[in-house]
């Protein structure tokens, strides 16, 4: 990947993370998003009052992504204070679409030290559903006709 690629997307993370909307854990988190078309989408933690309706700055950037008709991804980059992995729900999100994603973790105070992780050893045994061909036609008439166990 070129250099300035690279230095671009990390820009966008750090300066994504600036809009965070904390109101209540003060912990503002960027991330880009870089596309095998080599666009960036962005995204930033927005609070909530309600606390369990916060979406992390994760999540916020793949869905930017997938709204814009993208679905591929090929670099992840996180900026925060302390360079933070992503909680377990953003890792099951983005093993939706890139389960093998290389993930670039920025501690915006030491913005020169970057950390790469991959996600394939961030999520091991990801949730998947099984092979529906597997499951049993008795089961599968059960749930359609709403009698459950
Ligand atoms: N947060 C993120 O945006 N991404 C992470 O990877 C971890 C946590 C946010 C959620 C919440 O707004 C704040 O950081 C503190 O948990």
């Amino acid at each position: 990947m070129p250099k300035n690629v690279h230095n671009t997307l990390i820009e966008a993370a750090i300066a994504v993370r600036k809009h965070a909307y904390a109101k209540y854990s003060q912990f503002l988190v960027g991330a880009g998003l870089l596309t095998d078309d080599g666009s960036i989408y962005v995204g930033c933690n927005v609070e909530n009052v309600s606390y369990g309706l916060t979406n992390c700055a994760e999540r916020s950037a793949v869905f930017a992504a997938v709204a814009a008709g993208q679905r591929r991804f090929s670099l992840l980059a996180i900026a925060s204070a302390g360079g933070v992995t992503p909680c377990g729900a953003c890792r099951q999100v983005l093993a939706e679409f890139a389960p093998e994603l290389p993930i670039l973790l920025i501690d915006v105070n030491q913005p020169g030290t970057i950390v790469e992780v991959n996600l394939r050893d961030l999520l091991p045994g990801a949730f998947g559903l099984p092979d529906p061909g597997k499951q049993k036609r008795s089961e599968v008439r059960g749930q359609r006709s709403g009698r459950g166990k």
